[in-house]
C-alpha cells in the first residue's frame, strides 16, 4: 500500500483521512471545511498533526487510528477488545486494500465531496479480518462502522468494537442527556477532564437516559454558535458512547455496542458488524442538528407526505376499550380535521389492565365481538387512517402464550427474571417466537386495514439470556426486532411504525431506519415538552416527533395549562391529540379546530424546513421556530416557560433569516390570545406587526410582549421583498 490522503468535504465540514501505508485509516481533520487542498497541503497538514515524542512515552509518535489500536502506543479506550482462548487480543492490522465510492484509491490526495471510503485489513497472526466503512453524508455528518471477521479455526470472542473519533483540545465542555420515564433528554453539561466521560447504555433498549448525542465543544457553545463535535451509535440495544481525554492532551468522541460477557463468539468465518456510529459537527448546536435533520430527510423512505394530525386514544380510554365510546370518539375527531385515529393497549385477548394478556395477537371478543374491522371501518369512512398499538417483544406472565411456551422468554436459564410492569420479554433470537410474533402481526394487518403500527416496548432487559443456557441475548434481541420491522414493512409497503417505550426510550438512529416517528415522552405536560421537543430535536428533525395535545389537566404532573399553550407546544412537531373529545366544551372544541387548522396550514413550513433554537437572554424563553430552504418564510414559537426576575424581558433576534430582505412578522394567535398578552406596539393595530429587514430582526430585534407564564405566540415571518 502507497501513501494516501482522502480528503472528503460536503455541507461545511471536511474530513480528512489518512489511508498511510499498511496502517489502520487515522483522522487528520474532522471538523469545518478546509475549503480546496493541493496534494502538498495535505501531506504538510497531516505531517503538521503528528505528535512530537515526548519523555517516558512510545519512542514513536502515537498513531490514533478510526479504531484505536494499542500496539501503536495508545493507552486510552483500545478500538477492538477480544481474545482466542487467552490470545490474539492485541491484533495489528495492515490494511490492503481502501476504495472510495468502490474505486480502489490510488496515492497522493483523493478530493472528494461526499463518499464512501471502506478500508480492508487483515492480522493474519491473529487471524481477524477488518472491513471499516466511513461515509461523509451530504449533509455532513460522518458515519462509521466496523465489521470483523474470524479467519481463525478457533473460536474467537470479542467484547467490544469502538469507533473513536479525534477531537481537537479546545473542546473541553461537554453536553450529553439525562432523563427517566415522563423526562426524556434532559440535558447536563461538565468539563471533559483527563480521564473518560462514558455514558454505558445496559437496559436491552435505547433508554431513556441515554446520552443520545453526547458531544463535546468549546466552552459556551450554545445552539446559533460554538463548535461542537459530537458522537451518537445508532443502536437500539446495549451501548456506549464516550469522551476521552488523554494525558497527552489528545481528545476522541467514541462509541460503539456494549457487549455482554460471551455475547460474541465468532466462530471460523462468522464475523460481527458494528452499529452505525454518527459523529456530528456543528458551529452551535443548530447546525449539528440540522446537519443530522438533513440526512435523515435525504432518505428515500423518510416520510414525506403530510404528516397525519393524529388522535391516540390512550389517555382518552386507557384500558377501558367501549366499542360505543370508542365510535363516538371516532366520530368527535373527523371534524376538528383529525386525520389518523389510534388504538392503543387494551383490544387483544384478555388485556382488561397490564397484567395480562401481553403476546396473545388475537382481538379480544368479550371486548370486540366482530373483530376490529367495524371500528377500522368507520374510522377510514370518516375520512381517517386507522392505527393500531402493539408491544411485540413482550409477553406478561398471565397470558396463553407464556403458559404454552415458557422458553421463548428471554431469562439466563433456570430463573424467572424480574417484572417490569407485569411482563417478560420474548426471545426474538429464536426463529420459532420471533416467526410466531411475525405472523400473528402479519394476520391482524391482513384482517384489519392498519397503516400504522405503534410499536411500544415498556420494560428494561434484565437477565436477558437466550436459548437453554441463557447466554447474553440483547444484541440478537435487538436485530430481531429490527428484521421483522423490516419484514412487516416489506409485506405491507405503506405501513408506518412509530418507536414508543414507555414513550421516548427508544429514539436512536438505528431503530430509525425502520420506522417513521417515535413518541418522545409519556408526559404530554407542555411544560415539559417544551425541554424534551427541544432537545429531542437535536436527533431528530420535528416530524418524526409524535407531539400531542392532551386534556388540560396533566395526567402526569397535574400542573393545568391553556389550550393555547398546550397547542402552541405540540405544534412544532408531528401534531396529535390524546384527550378524551368528549369532555372537551364548545369553546375548546372550537379552539382546538382552530390549532389543527393552523397546525395544517404551517405543516410544510414545519416539516421541511430548517430549525433555529434563538440563545435567549432569559432562561425562561424559549424561541425557536423553522426557517423554509428559501428564506422566504419562517414560523417562530415564543413560549414563556417561567417567570423572571425581570420583566417584560427586552428585546428578542431572531435566526437564519436573508439579512438582505425584508420580512414582515405578525403575531399569530390560533384559537385567541394567550393568556395576561400585553402587546408591545409593534404588534400594530389589527396585529398587523412590522415590516423590516433580516438583518435588523436579527441584529436589534423586536420587543418581547408580556405573558402569563405557560403560554405562547407564534410569530409569522413572510419576506415581503
Ligand atoms: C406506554 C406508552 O408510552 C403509552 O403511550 C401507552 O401506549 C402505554 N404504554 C400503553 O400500555
Amino acid at each position: 500500500m502507497q501513501d494516501s490522503l482522502i480528503h472528503l468535504s460536503s455541507a461545511g465540514v471536511s474530513l480528512l483521512l489518512d489511508a498511510g501505508g499498511d496502517d489502520l485509516l487515522a483522522i487528520v481533520h474532522w471538523g469545518a471545511s478546509l475549503g480546496t487542498l493541493s496534494p502538498e497541503e495535505a501531506a504538510t497538514l497531516a505531517q503538521a498533526a503528528v505528535e512530537p515524542v515526548v519523555p517516558n512515552a512510545v519512542d514513536v509518535p502515537i498513531r490514533l487510528s478510526l479504531l484505536p489500536e494499542g500496539w501503536r502506543g495508545w493507552t486510552g479506550k483500545p478500538g477492538i477488545e477480544g481474545h482466542r482462548a487467552g490470545a490474539d487480543w492485541s491484533p495489528r492490522f495492515r490494511t490492503s486494500r481502501v476504495t472510495l465510492d468502490g474505486a480502489v484509491v490510488e496515492p497522493s490526495l483523493v478530493e472528494s465531496s461526499a463518499g464512501t471510503v471502506v478500508v480492508e485489513a487483515e492480522d493474519a497472526d491473529a487471524d481477524l479480518r477488518l472491513v471499516l466503512h466511513v461515509q461523509l453524508t451530504d449533509s455532513g455528518v460522518l458515519r462509521a462502522k466496523a465489521v470483523l471477521r474470524n479467519i481463525g479455526a478457533t473460536d474467537y470472542e470479542l467484547a467490544a468494537l469502538n469507533i473513536a473519533l479525534p477531537i481537537p483540545p479546545g473542546a473541553r465542555e461537554i453536553l450529553d442527556f439525562a432523563g427517566r420515564w415522563g423526562k426524556e433528554r434532559v440535558p447536563q453539561r461538565s468539563t471533559l477532564m483527563v480521564g473518560i466521560h462514558e455514558r454505558e447504555g445496559r437496559k436491552g433498549r435505547t433508554g431513556a437516559d441515554a446520552a443520545t448525542v453526547l458531544s463535546v465543544g468549546v466552552p459556551g457553545f450554545g445552539f446559533g454558535a460554538g463548535e461542537v463535535w459530537g458522537i451518537h451509535v445508532g443502536f437500539s440495544g446495549n451501548h456506549r458512547s464516550y469522551a476521552e481525554r488523554l494525558f497527552s492532551g489528545v481528545q476522541v468522541v467514541g462509541g460503539g455496542e456494549l457487549l455482554l460477557p460471551g455475547e460474541i463468539r465468532l466462530k471460523t468465518d462468522e464475523e460481527y458488524s458494528s452499529p452505525w456510529v454518527y459523529g456530528v459537527y456543528g458551529n452551535g448546536l443548530d447546525e449539528q442538528a440540522s446537519r443530522l435533520h438533513r440526512m435523515l430527510r435525504g432518505r428515500p423512505e423518510h416520510p414525506r407526505r403530510p404528516r397525519p394530525v393524529t388522535l391516540n386514544v390512550w389517555e382518552a380510554v386507557y384500558f377501558d376499550h367501549d366499542r360505543d365510546r370508542l365510535f363516538d370518539l371516532a366520530e368527535s375527531a373527523a371534524p376538528m380535521g383529525i386525520e389518523r385515529f389510534v388504538l392503543d393497549d387494551g383490544w387483544f385477548r384478555g388485556r382488561r389492565d397490564d397484567t395480562v394478556g401481553l403476546g396473545d395477537w388475537y382481538v379480544d371478543d368479550e371486548v370486540w365481538p366482530d373483530g376490529l374491522g367495524p371500528l377500522a371501518e368507520h374510522v377510514r369512512a370518516l375520512g381517517m387512517e386507522f392505527g393500531l398499538w402493539f408491544e411485540p417483544e413482550m409477553v406478561n406472565p398471565d397470558s396463553d402464550l407464556a403458559r404454552e411456551h415458557p422458553e421463548w422468554i428471554l431469562a439466563t436459564g433456570g430463573r424467572t427474571p424480574v417484572l417490569a410492569r407485569n411482563q417478560l420479554v420474548l426471545d426474538l433470537g429464536r426463529e420459532d417466537a420471533y416467526d410466531h410474533v411475525l405472523e400473528r402481526i402479519t394476520a391482524i394487518l391482513r384482517m384489519t386495514p392498519v397503516s400504522y403500527i405503534k410499536w411500544d416496548h415498556n420494560r428494561d432487559l434484565v437477565d436477558a439470556g437466550h436459548g437453554c443456557q441463557g447466554v447474553p441475548g440483547v444484541h440478537a434481541q435487538t436485530l430481531g426486532t429490527y428484521r421483522m420491522m423490516q419484514e412487516l414493512k416489506r409485506r405491507f409497503p405503506s405501513l408506518e411504525i412509530e418507536s414508543c417505550s414507555s414513550g421516548g426510550a427508544r429514539v436512536d438512529l438505528g431503530v430509525i431506519e425502520h420506522t417513521d416517528r417515535v413518541w418522545v415522552s409519556d408526559c404530554i405536560d407542555p411544560l415539559e415538552r417544551q425541554q424534551m421537543n427541544r432537545w429531542t430535536m437535536q436527533l431528530l428533525p420535528p416530524e418524526m416527533l409524535g407531539s400531542h395535545v392532551a386534556s388540560g389537566v396533566s395526567h402526569s404532573t397535574g400542573r393545568s395549562h391553556t389550550l393555547g399553550f398546550r397547542a402552541a407546544t405540540a405544534l412544532y412537531g408531528h401534531f396529535g391529540v390524546e384527550w378524551d373529545l368528549a369532555a372537551a366544551t364548545e369553546d375548546e372544541s372550537r379552539e382546538l379546530r382552530e390549532w389543527i387548522e393552523a397546525h395544517k396550514s404551517y405543516r410544510e413550513l414545519l416539516h421541511t424546513g430548517d430549525m433555529v433554537r434563538v440563545d435567549t437572554s432569559d432562561p425562561t424563553l424559549n424561541l425557536y421556530g423553522s426557517v423554509a430552504p428559501d428564506q422566504e418564510a419562517a414560523l417562530f414559537v415564543l413560549a414563556s416557560i417561567g417567570r423572571s426576575e425581570v420583566a417584560p424581558l427586552g428585546r428578542f433576534t431572531l435566526r437564519g433569516l436573508d439579512p438582505d430582505r425584508r420580512y414582515r412578522v405578525r403575531p399569530v394567535t390560533p384559537g385567541g390570545a394567550p393568556r395576561g398578552l400585553i402587546a408591545p406596539p409593534w404588534f400594530g393595530q389589527d396585529s398587523n406587526g412590522v415590516a423590516l429587514t433580516g438583518r435588523a430582526l436579527m441584529t436589534a430585534g423586536l420587543h418581547t410582549p408580556a405573558m402569563y407564564p405557560e403560554s405562547a405566540i407564534l410569530l409569522d415571518v413572510s419576506a415581503t421583498s
